[in-house]
């Protein structure tokens, strides 16, 4: 049996396959996030150790921990753990949605176009180059401290086995790393002042990273067993999904909104805010744009309106509402695609009295799913045609919304057919010895067609939600940073 750890942003999941793929078990343990300021966004390391102990602690329940075989491990990106010498974290990870670090990528962006060219990837406010760079001005002390870096889950890797490593997929979203060499670049180094001593070997995502230390695995009740490199949470998504070849895709509905295409080389196109990186398995690469707040901004609304987000969802679907004036941008925090601004700031446009929570609900889900049709366009532009899309994450068990995601994008979208386990699947997957690239597909149901009827209601929305930023953007309502 092998064990994929997720260290999501909202919670840390551990699933159990066996050989044939099926799932043995699943747990999860929840995590919040701080906000410490303004477009600030982190949390204590510390945490997702102890969700790791909650975790094994609820499996033990469902199964033998010590017929686990390997883990694979999968986490949310561009996150920045400062250690000591002695392996010590020195502040709170900066998560990848936090946008302090606006300064530091526009230095990068203007050191020259070689750095362009090195990274395939514009400097975002997320990624973990800038926000190192970020420490360095803010917090000099903790800078000169720092002796090792690490993202988020390659932490839960030091802490499993004392090992400092990453995988390409990951380390695609640090801007130290070259996603077309797949290897740490002296160029991207030097530009954002780090030294190759303090950042981890990269391994490719099936690679062995060392074990399990023997007293971490005694109080985990697992043997001391390989830990492989793993990958970032997209790009395991993708393999949980079974997704290894060009052109295949995914939306996810989670915190963060993906549109992804599977690409059989590195092909950037920063000119379109698209994520050109490796993917988790060794000679494939991928594209994808990033939807700050997806599910996020459903959830924000329904603790605004003090209700839950199935109440709110159950609400519009009951209501048989299917059409309002109402127009949101989903800029909570910020916006990567295809804006690039962490001061973008979202938005309800034209209410009236008559305008209730249905009609906020409904303007939610379509103004992230407008959010994806800017991300599709992208896509598009850069090489990705995505004709049919499996839906995962959160959101996705919402039939309404990928009904409202086939209409405003105009291609068809899969549900999966069983629960959704994301990329713990792949991370276990990564795990499996001899497996690579021959990842089974994932089972889905009766897929949502784009509803004819609907489109032009659709196309006229997206050109209001379209005209909507720049006239934001004109006003001064969304900081430095305009289209
Ligand atoms: C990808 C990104 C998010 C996080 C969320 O670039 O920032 O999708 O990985 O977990």
């Amino acid at each position: 049996m092998y064990l994929g750890l997720d260290l999501g942003t909202s919670g840390l999941k551990g699933v159990v396959i066996g050989d044939d793929h099926q799932i043995v078990a699943s747990a999860v343990a929840e995590l919040t996030v701080q906000r410490p300021g303004a477009n600030a966004s982190e949390q204590d390391p510390a945490s997702w150790v102890a969700a790791i102990h909650q975790v094994m602690d609820q499996l033990k329940h469902r199964l033998d921990l010590k017929a686990i075989a390997r883990i694979g491990l999968s986490g949310q990106m561009h996150g920045s753990v400062h250690l000591d010498a002695s392996g010590r974290v020195l502040r709170p990870c900066m998560l990848w949605n936090d946008g302090r670090a606006v300064s530091q990528c526009q230095a990068l962006m203007a050191s020259g176009d070689d750095w362009l060219a090195h990274s395939g990837n514009l400097a975002m406010p997320g990624f973990t180059a800038p926000k190192v760079m970020w420490v360095r001005e803010h917090e000099p002390a903790v800078f000169d401290q720092t002796a090792h870096i690490l993202l988020p889950k390659d932490y839960l890797r030091y802490y499993l086995t004392g090992e400092l490593a990453t995988d390409p997929s990951d380390a695609s979203g640090t801007l130290w790393l070259n996603p077309g060499t797949r290897a740490w670049d002296d160029l991207l180094l030097a530009r954002a002042g780090v030294r190759r001593e303090q950042l981890p070997q990269v391994l490719e995502g099936p690679d062995e990273s060392g074990r399990v230390k023997a007293e971490v695995a005694a109080a985990l009740g697992i043997q001391p067993i390989p830990v492989v490199a793993g990958g970032g949470d997209n790009a395991c998504g993708a393999l949980g999904l079974g997704m290894s070849e060009s052109n295949q895709g995914f939306v996810s509905l989670g915190t963060s909104g993906v549109l992804f295409a599977v690409s059989d080389r590195h092909r950037p196109c920063p000119s379109q805010t698209v994520h050109a990186f490796a993917h988790a398995i060794p000679k494939t690469w991928h594209q994808m744009t990033v939807t700050l707040s997806a599910a996020q901004s459903l959830s924000w609304l329904a603790s605004l309106v003090n209700r839950t987000v199935p109440d709110l969802l159950g609400a519009l679907v009951a209501s048989g509402k299917q059409r309002t004036p109402v127009v949101f941008l989903p800029y909570l925090n910020g916006e990567r695609s295809p804006h690039n601004n962490p001061d973008a700031r979202g938005l309800f446009f034209n209410l009236s009295s008559a305008t209730d929570s249905l009609d906020m609900t409904l303007a939610v889900l379509e103004g992230v799913a407008f959010s994806m049709r800017d991300g599709q366009a992208a896509l598009a532009t850069a090489g990705s045609q995505i004709d049919q899309l499996t839906a995962i994450g959160g959101g996705s068990r919402s039939a309404l919304w990928l009904q409202i995601i086939a209409n405003v994008l105009g291609v068809d979208v899969h549900p999966l057919a069983g629960a959704d386990q994301g990329a713990a699947v792949g991370a276990a997957r990564l795990a499996m010895p001899d497996q690579a690239q021959a990842y089974p597909k994932a089972v889905t149901s009766a897929p949502k067609y784009p509803d004819a009827a609907a489109r032009g209601y659709v196309d006229d929305k997206y050109r209001a939600y379209r005209a909507l930023y720049p006239v934001c953007s004109q006003l001064g309502l969304v900081g430095q940073q305009s289209e």
